[in-house]
Formats: structure tokens, sequence, C-alpha cells
């Protein structure tokens, strides 16, 4: 039976975002830049990441208390060895109705088949630009756009369903913009152009470097006329519009221009077990301490309605209000966005 719980702000708790490893293979110059996340930096070891069992048993804990869709992250979650094994046994949970996975796609030529055996049913994939030269700069190991079509292009012999997300970040791709736009138009994804945030400590964000929703609409529609159309589901991020000729869709993600935080409805989980109530946070409620104490369901159960109930992130609608000041925020790497 299912109790929905709601926060502060009455929002109900409706998608766990679970990071499942933050190591990634890629160094996005906005995500993991590799002056920072070089040799020397310490990722998560093996102990400390949660086990398939523990993740399980936290997730069929949220389901209980409302959650229906879960996104499977990163870092690169695809680094995680026998993720389809952990698809599996979340789909075998009551309540959860959807899930899906948030990757760079250059392992999916290999895994894609197996996840989708397993019962995952969509993936976002990253690509930031089509243009190598541009691309291999953005993440960071030279790598060409190739690998990444090719994960795409996999995904969708699999029968997974696949949207694309490209964050814009000012000097950096938005000569990519049109060009992204002319290359999935026919290809039956969605492509999602994603404003550059002010996640984690070492992006070097500021407001001159984001290309808005409206920059990016507007370059589109001169030459690909579109149209908005209404949101698939409450608490959506992306803004949808389709093309006047009837052929292809796009999303715009504006957490900074349009901030949605009234409608979030998200719950995150990091690799090593602390909840987040929101992507901005600056520090998590540890779990993996207490599940390996040997926490009682109930106790559990009564924890998780806690932190939701007391839950009052609005971090992106406060930037906007201009109330934020510079603090210590989680890395996005490591909740995977
Ligand atoms: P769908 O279920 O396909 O709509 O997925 P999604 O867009 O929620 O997930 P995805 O991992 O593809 O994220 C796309 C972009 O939206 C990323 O840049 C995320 O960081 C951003 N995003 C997702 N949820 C939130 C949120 O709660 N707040 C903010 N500020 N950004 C978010
Ligand atoms: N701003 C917006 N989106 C970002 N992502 C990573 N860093 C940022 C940022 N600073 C995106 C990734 C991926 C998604 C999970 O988040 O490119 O598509
Ligand atoms: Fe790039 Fe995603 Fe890896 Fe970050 S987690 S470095 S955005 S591929
Ligand atoms: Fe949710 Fe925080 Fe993003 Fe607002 S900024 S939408 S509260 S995760």
């Amino acid at each position: 039976k299912k109790a929905f719980i709601r926060d502060k702000f009455d929002r109900p708790l409706k998608d766990l975002r679970i990071s499942v490893i933050d190591k990634c293979n890629f160094r996005c110059t906005y995500c993991m830049p590799a002056e920072i996340f070089g040799e020397g930096y310490r990722f998560l070891n093996e102990d400390q990441l949660l086990s398939f069992d523990e993740i399980i048993r936290v997730a069929t804990k949220f389901a209980k208390l409302g959650t229906e869709k879960i996104r499977l992250t990163g870092g690169e979650p695809l680094l995680r060895q026998n993720l389809d094994q952990l698809v599996k046994q979340l789909l075998q949970i009551e309540g959860i109705e959807d899930i899906a996975l948030t990757t760079n796609g250059v392992f999916l030529p290999k895994r894609a088949k197996r996840l989708k055996d397993a019962g995952l049913k969509r993936v976002n994939i990253s690509l930031d630009a089509i243009d190598d030269d541009v691309f291999k700069h953005i993440n960071g190991r030279g790598v060409t756009a190739a690998p990444v079509l090719k994960g795409i292009q996999a995904a969708i012999t699999a029968g997974l369903e696949v949207k694309v997300n490209m964050v814009v970040k000012k000097g950096l791709n938005e000569s990519q913009i049109l060009p992204m736009a002319r290359h999935f138009k026919d290809k039956g994804v969605i492509l999602r152009f994603i404003e550059f945030m002010d996640v984690g400590n070492h992006n070097g964000w500021n407001m001159d470097a984001v290309i808005t929703k409206k920059d990016i609409v507007d370059q589109i529609d001169t030459e690909l006329p579109l149209v908005p159309v209404e949101q698939n589901y409450f608490g959506e991020v992306a803004s949808r519009y389709q093309y006047k000729d009837g052929v292809g869709e796009i999303g715009v993600i504006s957490s900074v221009t349009d901030s949605f935080c009234g409608s979030c409805t998200r719950v995150r989980l990091s690799a090593d077990g602390k909840i987040f109530t929101c992507l901005f946070a600056g520090s998590g409620h540890d779990l993996r301490v207490l599940l390996r104490d040997g926490i009682t369901d109930e106790q559990l159960e009564e924890k998780l309605i806690s932190i939701w109930s007391n839950r009052k992130d609005r971090y992106s609608d406060e930037r906007a209000e201009g109330k934020v000041t510079k603090r210590e925020k989680i890395e996005m790497s490591y909740i995977g966005g």
C-alpha cells in the first residue's frame, strides 16, 4: 500500500535518482574539469559504494512512500558492473513504474541490449556537440562524436526510448545548437538543450556563460519553426517544442531562467548512500552507516519520512530571486544531475 508523503511546500516524492558510481570516463569541462579530477583525485572506493542489495532496500522504502520513477546516474553509471542486474531487481519493486538511465553513451554498443532485456525503458544520452573538434575539447578526453552516436544508435536498435542532452555554454558550444537540431530532427530522438547551471564548486559558472532558453528557441525557430507543446507529465523538467513541419521534437531545460522548483518531486541517492533533497544541496543524510549498523525497516521508513517532510529546498528559484549566497555544494559528477 502506498502512502504519499509531502514536503514543506506540499511537493510529493515521486522520483528517485540513484547515482551508482562517482567515476566517469569523460572529463567534461563544466562537470569534472581534468585539472581538479586528475590523477590525485580520490574517488569512492569499492566498499564505500552501496551494494545492489542496499540500493534495493532503500528504493523499496521510497516506493512505499510514493516514488514511481527511478533514474540511474553516475558519474558514468555504465562503469558499474552488472548494472542490468540492478535494473531487473529495481523493476520488481512494487510501485516502480518507470526506470531510466542517464549516460554518456560510450558503453551502450556493448550494453544496450542487456539493459533492454533487463527491463530498462529509456536512456538519456549526453552529447554536447556534433562537431568533433568542439566535442573533443568539451569531454576532455579527445573523444569524437562517433562513439556516442554509435551508442545512440545501439540504444535505438535495442528498442530503448532515447533523448539526447546537450548542455549549452557560451563560448563553448553555442555554435552547435543548430547543427545538433538539424542532425537529430528526423532521427526519432528528442534533443534537449540544457541551460548551463551553477552546480558543484569547480565549473566556473556565471550568468554571462548561460545561453538562455529564449536564445536557444529563437535561434532554432528562425531556421526550423517551432511550436510549444504541453508537458508530458507534472513536474517534467523540460519545456517541449515540436517542429511545425510535424517532424521531430526538442526540449529545453531552463533551470536558470525559468526554474521549476515548485514542481520538484525528486530525491537523490548518492553512490555512497547519502540522501540529497536538492541538486544544489550542501550536505546529505548518510544512510549507509545506518544500513550497515542494522537499522530496522521501521526506523528506515521513519528516517526517510522525516527527511522528506522537512524538505524546504528551492535553490534555483532562490537563485532567480537573487537570494543565493556562495557556499559549498555537492559535485554534479557525484550526484549525477
Ligand atoms: P526525464 O525523465 O527524461 O524527463 O529525465 P530528466 O530530464 O529529469 O533527467 P536527466 O538526467 O536527463 O537530466 C537532464 C538535465 O536536467 C540535467 O542537466 C539535470 O541536471 C537537470 N535536472 C534534472 N532534475 C533536476 C532538478 O531537480 N533540478 C535542476 N536544477 N536540474 C535538474
Ligand atoms: N549544467 C547543466 N547540465 C549539466 N550536466 C552536467 N553538468 C551540468 C551543468 N553545469 C548535465 C550532463 C548530463 C546531465 C545529467 O547533466 O551533461 O546530460
Ligand atoms: Fe561529462 Fe556526464 Fe561524465 Fe560529467 S558525468 S564528466 S557530464 S559524461
Ligand atoms: Fe529541485 Fe533543487 Fe532543482 Fe529546485 S534546484 S528543481 S529544488 S533539485
